[in-house]
């Protein structure tokens, strides 16, 4: 199977290609910088192929998909996984910033999705996998468009798998809790002290493994660490619990 998968030069993606390679897979991989990509692709024991794109460039996304199966023929599974954060008090963050992390986070996925589907439909085969987060339902403090970013491709994602039911294509929505990844550190230097203290933490590599699993049985949703589906199954009282967590910005991060 052809995997697109975005994000891929470091952290999940980065994982997750070793482990879809190890499967079998013929992978196409995507990000900024191409000199880790092509590290990804060393460690990789099949046919792969880099693209480095910035995916914040529409015009760049509209054509990728047909780059990809220029050179690997028809994409068989989309993994939508670039995503970046900002964490930030709304009243002083660059409204561009923020705009540009819901284009990277989820217009992006969505127009990948737009661009696969018909293909898939015709085939009359296809997986699409989108990484949201945890974040959908709570988490990380002082991440506005990083939450709604996420929720609205989780949201999308509940839409499509209703669309999409009476055909082959399977829909998956990731949803990670906090990941021991660049991101995962990165948004830690941000606080005073750590709002995750004391919660599970995840690894890229047993992540990896766990979407390969659910992919294979055409699971709908994957929450890692698992503890992190409470969030969604309690979302109400754990939004009252953190009132109660004090959590302050570092002004210097
Ligand atoms: N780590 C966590 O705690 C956590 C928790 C919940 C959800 N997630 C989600 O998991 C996904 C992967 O994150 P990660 O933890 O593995 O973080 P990461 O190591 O920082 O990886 C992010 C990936 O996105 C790529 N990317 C960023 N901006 C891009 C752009 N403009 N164009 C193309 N690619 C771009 C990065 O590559 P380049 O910089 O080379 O472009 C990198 O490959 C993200 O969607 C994130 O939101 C992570």
């Amino acid at each position: 199977m052809h995997v697109l998968l975005t994000g891929a030069s470091s952290g999940i993606g980065a994982a997750l290609a070793r482990v879809l390679s190890q499967d079998g897979h013929v992978l196409t991989l995507v990000a900024r910088r191409q000199a880790l990509l092509d590290e990804v692709a060393a460690s990789c024991v099949g046919p792969t192929h880099v693209l480095p794109a910035d995916l914040t460039d529409p015009v760049v996304v509209e054509g990728l998909v047909a780059a990809a199966e220029a050179l690997a023929g028809p994409v068989d599974i989309l993994v939508n996984n670039a995503g970046i954060e900002y964490v930030g008090a709304t009243a002083t963050m660059d409204p561009d910033v923020g705009e540009r992390l819901i284009r990277l986070n989820t217009l992006t996925p969505l127009r990948l999705i737009r661009s696969v589907l018909p293909g898939m439909l015709a085939r009359g085969k296809g997986q699409i996998i989108d990484v949201a987060s945890a974040a959908a339902y709570v988490f990380p403090p002082y991440g506005t468009h990083y939450t709604a970013s996420k929720a609205a491709l989780a949201a999308a994602d509940h839409q499509l798998r209703w669309e999409l039911r009476k055909t082959p294509i399977r829909v998956m929505t990731v949803y990670p809790g906090p990941v021991r990844t660049e991101m995962g550190t990165r948004v830690l230097g941000h606080y005073r002290t750590d709002p995750s203290k004391g919660l599970p933490w995840g690894n890229a590599d047993e992540l990896a493994q766990r979407i390969l699993h659910a992919m294979k049985r055409g699971d709908e949703e994957i929450f890692y660490p698992r503890f992190y589906a409470l969030s969604r199954s309690f979302a109400r009282l754990t939004r009252f619990i953190m009132r109660f967590i004090p959590v302050e910005l570092r002004h210097d991060a």
